[in-house]
């Protein structure tokens, strides 16, 4: 497995690479979730690219981003194993040099959920993504769906921009109690992590009350927060049903919905979400 450092080592080793290439982007510390889209990547193309770079840009002021988990090495023997054939792996001063003044902007998608509660991180996501595809030049890219609204971001970029590559989904990789695989999973004590248990749990809650006919979301909601509430460290930022394509609030189930939340459990912020159909 090879190494770049910087743009032109990268685009040097794709093309000495003939056929099809997957891009998997990441902010490194990797688990199981991120091995799950370069199994897909590898899957689906010849050869499989991943990048590791944590992007100061999507993160707001008070985030978490001087502390956020980093094992360089680890990962590099972990996409080793995998078979990936080169890993993109910059410096902050090659994807960001100095006088760096370039953004891309988001639409509506971009706004609610996480958009609202982390003002601009999505334009630092677009923009490094937008960069990354650019700079690789990837045939397809794979993308998790925990982080749906970011997965509908940049399909829509890539529609919009006319980028020439394919949005790949891949779905959530959770643990076998139902915790959604993250790399922020690891600032949890063990009785935090029980508590965080509530995320997916109310998803399946929601899920069987949809099963069960339920369509009024504000009931939905109702049973999903007091679920939520009876863990003593969980402070929930949003409970979302919205439709799935656009992300505007429903107040009936009477399409595709993407059921998505944010919690704080103590200092650690944790996302998780499924989709039902009516
Ligand atoms: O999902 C992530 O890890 C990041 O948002 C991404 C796509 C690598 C961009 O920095």
């Amino acid at each position: 497995m090879r190494i770049a450092r910087t743009a032109a080592e990268c685009r040097a080793l794709r093309s000495e690479l003939g056929g099809s290439l997957g891009l998997v982007p990441t902010m490194g510390y990797l688990h199981e979730g991120h091995l799950a889209l370069v199994r897909a990547a590898r899957a689906d193309c010849d050869h499989t690219c991943a990048s590791i770079f944590v992007n100061p840009a999507q993160f707001g002021p008070r985030e978490d981003l001087s502390r956020y988990p980093r094992d360089p090495e680890r990962d590099l023997a972990l996409l080793n194993a995998e078979g990936v054939a080169f890993v993109f792996m910059p410096e902050l001063g090659e994807v960001y040099p100095p006088g760096f003044d370039t953004w891309v902007e988001p639409g509506a998608v971009s706004a609610p959920l996480e958009g609202k509660s982390r003002p601009g991180h999505f334009r630092g996501v677009a923009t490094v993504v937008c960069k990354l595809f650019n700079i690789v030049q990837p045939q397809r890219a794979y993308f998790g769906e925990k982080d749906a609204q970011q997965l509908r971001v940049v399909t829509q970029m890539v529609h919009d921009l006319d980028l020439p590559l394919e949005i790949v989904p891949v779905p959530i990789v959770r643990d076998a109690d139902g915790l959604a695989l993250s790399s922020r999973n690891v600032y949890l004590s063990s009785e935090q992590r029980r508590q965080a248990l509530a995320l997916s749990a109310s998803l399946r809650l929601a899920r069987a009350l949809v099963a069960g006919g339920e369509r009024r979301v504000r009931s939905i909601k109702a049973r999903m927060r007091g679920l939520i509430q009876r863990e003593p460290e969980a402070a929930i930022d949003y409970i979302s049903i919205a439709d799935s394509s656009t992300l505007a609030e429903l107040t009936t189930i009477d399409r595709p919905a993407l059921i998505s939340l944010a919690v704080r459990i103590g200092a650690t912020r944790l996302i998780d979400n499924t989709v039902v159909l009516p």
